[in-house]
């Protein structure tokens, strides 16, 4: 039998990680295939040498486009991989375009597909990765849900409790397991960050796209700034839109290149505060602790703040709940979400093992 995975962007990698690692112990036959989405070295191969992942067996080198090219131009290229290989089962991550391209072109060729990170939802259709969650989810065999909330959603839409499981978080078996090796120390010291400082990271279309938007989200993160120290670890998205908007005159706005995976949670985990418009990051701040302001109007992640450090904040908002951090008074270190406990990959290859022919 044969699994073949599907990763594409940056957030993928953490998730597959351990899945791919827990089949590899079971002796399964599998093929990585990366569909190019992301491909700068520090978006892409840095992470796939620090959290161990193998080369990928193919590189689609799509790259970047518009929607409708990008998801096109992959479907195109899986199509043909899928059609050489005939895998019995194509496991897709999380909700980016490289997900919802294999989910499609699996179902259409009769294909299994199991989605990791499924049922989450945002209700929010104008962002792109909540329409992936939901085509994703309809077209998918088997549903392996990180938390509670998801298993509500999906039962909702009618989906086959046969086809669900609740594994946990493989994200969080990434991050538990290479948590000693995290190391803030470089950036620190080259930015010569003083031991109070926040972290923060802002790439979603709907924030960075629009220039009115953007320069309110400058403006709240420049009051941020008179705070505390700031470090901007800046994607690529909206690279350009930041520099010009002056966000990095401020003296203790500190811009840098996208950083590694060690590196980022390592800054992280020595922050006071993050504030972020990432979905994964409200997660791993939650396990670390470390208090999560999210610059958006709604979560598909809610146990980040129903179990962890999470606030939803806006831009009129976002200093008063900074000052309440700085007091003492943020979201405290609540409860690890059922499940998050480094064992997620395991689970899900004991599913996937399960569903595979003899
Ligand atoms: C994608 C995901 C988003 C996720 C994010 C994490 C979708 C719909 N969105 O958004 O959910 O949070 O990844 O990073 O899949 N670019 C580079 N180098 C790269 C990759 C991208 O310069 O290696 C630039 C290009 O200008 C590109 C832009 O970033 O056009 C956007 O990249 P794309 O992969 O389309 O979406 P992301 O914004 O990264």
């Amino acid at each position: 039998a044969l699994v073949l995975h599907v990763t594409g962007a940056r957030p993928n990698f953490p998730k597959a990680a351990p899945v791919i690692a827990a089949l590899e112990r079971r002796g399964v036959r599998q093929l990585l295939v990366h569909t190019g989405q992301h491909y700068d070295r520090n978006m892409s191969e840095v992470f796939f040498q620090e959290l161990g992942l193998p080369e990928p067996d193919l590189n689609l080198g799509i790259g970047s486009g518009s929607h409708a090219a990008q998801t096109a131009a992959m479907m195109t290229a899986l199509e043909t991989v899928f059609l050489e290989e005939r895998p019995d089962l194509v496991v897709v991550y999380g909700d980016v375009n490289s997900t919802l391209a294999a989910a499609l072109v699996a179902s259409k060729l009769g294909i299994r597909v199991a989605h990791v990170e499924a049922g989450l939802r945002s209700f929010d259709w104008t962002m792109p990765e909540e329409v992936n969650r939901v085509v994703t989810d309809r077209l998918s065999d088997v549903l392996l849900v990180t938390s509670a909330d998801a298993l509500v959603h999906l039962a909702r839409e009618g989906v086959d409790p046969d086809r669900l499981h609740f594994v946990g978080n493989p994200m969080i078996d990434t991050l538990l397991r290479l948590r000693d090796r995290f190391d803030g120390s470089r950036v620190v010291a080259e930015l010569s960050l003083p031991t109070t400082y926040a972290v923060a990271t802002l790439h979603r279309p709907g924030n960075v796209d629009d220039p009115t938007t953007l320069a309110r989200m400058v403006t709240a993160l420049r009051e941020v700034g008179d705070r505390i120290d700031v470090v901007l670890p800046v994607h690529p998205r909206g690279r350009q839109q930041l520099a010009a908007s002056g966000l990095f005159d401020h003296p203790r706005v500190h811009a840098t290149d996208p950083l590694g995976y060690l590196e980022f949670l390592g800054l992280v985990e020595g922050s006071t505060l993050v504030v972020t418009d990432s979905g994964g990051i409200q997660e791993e701040t939650t396990v670390l602790g470390v208090p999560c302001l999210t610059l958006r109007p709604n979560t598909e992640r809610p146990v980040t703040i129903t179990h962890g450090t999470n606030r939803l904040v806006t831009t009129e908002d976002l200093t008063q709940h900074v000052d309440a951090v700085l007091a003492g008074g943020g979201p405290a270190h609540g409860l690890v979400p059922p499940l998050w406990d480094g064992a997620a990959g395991e689970r899900i290859a004991d599913i996937v093992v399960a569903g595979l022919p003899g």
